[in-house]
């Protein structure tokens, strides 16, 4: 979608906007030093932590952690698609987009016709499901404890045996036979042959925030028919990362709930549902970080279920590794974990509503699940035990933006530990210096040189000018995708006028490193001014001699092995050459 919007005109579209007086339109915002500062749009505050960079031209909170360029903004505040921004932000600056104002429309067009087509076929499994003929569907739900009331409030549906009764029913013009194929409703194993993904199961709709149906969940109502549940792929309008069932519907009975239930799967959400606990949802398949990001706009406390087993345990220590960089001090974290076998559907269905509100306050807490697992596999009697504790549990506290939570959580560790002095707790937290001084060492590229390279040049785009040709580097580290990211960087500066770092970042927007790029682009890296441009050629010259000598090694090896063609051997001895002289 991002492509079709050649990037230059994107380019052109963030530098010509002052991402402060977009926001400031919006809220009032106040000049503090070079910054301007505001509560936080995304997040209910009392002291203002979202900070707006004039230079960076972005946006960042210091409590909840949002942050972006303008496209984000206008995304997260107005609630925009990526292409409604970029034609907001051209009519703001007075830039015709022409050329492609056909693709907006187009798009657009095409997406609202997909949310259309989506609605028609969630109606007709919903027909279906009412139908005599295929009763055994209805009678399966009703077996399962649900209800006609929550059925129809979830939508759930039946989508019937047979290879083509999508294609026979929605597919009358090549249009639709388009959108059908964009939809993920359809397999087609070669071009010629074409059929419904979901055959024989029952439906389970899911919605985005606005409620839009977006895709759909099937599930098998014979138990021999593998999988169990089918999801719809990833498509223009559904990101399988991006979406909770059952957010929307928690959103209508609550605006900012107190606390979310995050469960498993779709039948949880709707069994709990209907015995009035109204705000579960699942993600569909794994947590990420999107879900957790999505949830903390809307709550201050998710409580995950998961089985009291050993997958629910691995389970929830990955959604807590995942949660810690959205744990300000306002937000809490907690994990039930049921009786092993149990899911919140038969529990509750076991138990009743009362007793299975009376388990959730039985809830453990960041701290009590951290420690308790940890303790589980460690021996505090040792030094080493100890030791290994503390190496274990100070990287993740690092990645807590709360302080007061991360000094709670240092304090019990002190006590685990015997270390009670409160400073040298604190020093523990402290951060190795990033870069060595020492010139010689070798594997300290292994401490991400690269990564410094990026963060200082997305920082400072004029430092491009200072990196000479890197043809070699590209050459000999090409299976590397972040030394490929800065070479890739570097040319962008070198062609782009004075590109500002949101610029930079924009192109990256789809890059699976996006996320990287970001951390990088606000970290906080403590250089002085003064000092930046040195670290930056001391850390390209470190990376510049570690690749030759790489490559130097690597022809030796060689050598050993199979010998070297005459050119090789030229390279060889140059490389010596310009290796010994450094
Ligand atoms: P479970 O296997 O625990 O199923 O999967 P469930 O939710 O208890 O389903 P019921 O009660 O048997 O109907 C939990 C979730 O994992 C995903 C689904 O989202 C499911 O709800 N899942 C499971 C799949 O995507 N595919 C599968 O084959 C199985
Ligand atoms: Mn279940």
């Amino acid at each position: 979608m991002i492509t079709r919007i050649p990037s230059t005109i994107i380019n052109e579209l963030i530098s010509r906007t002052n991402i402060v007086e977009l926001i400031s339109r919006r809220i009032s915002l106040k000049k503090q030093g070079k910054n301007f500062l505001a509560r936080c749009p995304f997040h209910i505050e009392t002291h203002p932590s979202f900070t707006v960079n004039i230079e960076k031209q972005f946006y960042y909170c210091f409590s909840c952690g949002s942050h972006g360029n303008a496209i984000d903004f206008l995304m997260n505040y107005d609630r925009l698609t990526f292409l409604e921004s970029i034609k907001e932000l051209s009519i703001i600056n007075g830039i015709s987009l022409e050329l492609n104002v056909d693709i907006l429309k187009k798009n657009n067009h095409q997406k609202t016709n997909l949310y259309q087509l989506m609605n028609k076929l969630s109606q007709y499994y919903q027909n279906i499901l009412m139908q005599r003929k295929y009763l055994y569907a209805y009678k399966y739900l009703h077996n399962r404890g649900l209800n006609a009331k929550t059925i129809a409030d979830f939508n759930i549906g039946f989508a019937p045996p047979g290879w083509d009764n999508i294609v026979q029913k929605f597919s009358f013009t090549s249009y639709d036979q388009t959108l059908l194929d964009q939809s993920g409703m359809l397999i087609s194993n070669n071009k010629k042959y074409k059929y419904d993904r979901f055959r024989n199961r029952l439906m389970f709709p899911i919605r985005d925030i606005a409620g839009r149906i977006v895709a759909f969940g099937g599930r098998v109502i014979t138990h021999k028919k593998m999988p169990k549940y089918l999801n719809s792929p990833d498509t223009e309008i559904f990101k399988k990362n991006q979406h909770l069932y059952g957010l929307y519907e928690t959103r209508i009975q609550h605006k900012n709930p107190s606390h979310i239930l995050l469960v498993e799967g779709y039948i949880d959400v709707i069994t709990l549902t209907q015995f009035g606990i109204n705000y579960a949802v699942a993600s569909l398949g794994t947590t990420t970080a999107n879900h957790i990001r999505l949830l903390y706009n809307i709550t201050n406390q998710i409580i995950c279920c998961y089985d009291g087993d050993h997958a629910g345990k691995k389970a929830a220590w990955r959604t807590l590794n995942i949660v810690l960089p959205y744990l300000t001090d306002d937000r809490q974290i907690n994990f039930i974990f049921l009786p092993h076998g149990e899911d919140p559907d038969t529990l509750i269905r076991k138990i009743g509503k009362n007793n299975f509100l009376r388990i959730l306050t039985q809830k453990q807490d960041l701290s009590n699940f951290l420690f308790k697992t940890l303790s589980q596999k460690i021996n505090l009697q040792t030094l080493e035990g100890r030791v290994k504790l503390s190496s274990l549990i100070l990287p993740m506290l690092n990645k807590i933006p709360g302080k007061t939570l991360k000094l709670c959580l240092l304090q019990q560790l002190g006590n685990k530990i015997g270390i009670l002095d409160e400073n040298k707790l604190n020093q523990l937290l402290i951060k190795k210096p990033i870069l060595s001084t020492n010139k010689t060492r070798k594997y300290c590229i292994s401490y991400g040189i690269e990564h410094i390279l990026i963060g200082l040049l997305i920082q400072n785009p004029h430092l491009a000018k200072l990196v000479p040709n890197i043809q070699e580097l590209k050459q000999f580290k090409k299976d590397d995708v972040m030394i490929l990211i800065f070479t890739d960087l570097v040319k962008i500066c070198k062609t782009c006028p004075a590109p500002t770092p949101a610029q930079l970042l924009e192109h990256y927007r789809e890059n699976k490193f996006f996320s990287k790029l970001e951390t990088l682009a606000y970290w906080n890296h403590l250089i002085t001014n003064d000092m930046i441009e040195t670290t930056f050629i001391d850390a390209l010259t470190k990376l510049y001699n570690l690749t030759l000598e790489q490559r130097q090694e690597m022809l030796i090896a060689h050598d050993r092995i199979s010998g070297l063609t005459t050119q090789e051997r030229q390279e060889l001895w140059l490389l010596t050459q310009t290796l010994s002289k450094r």
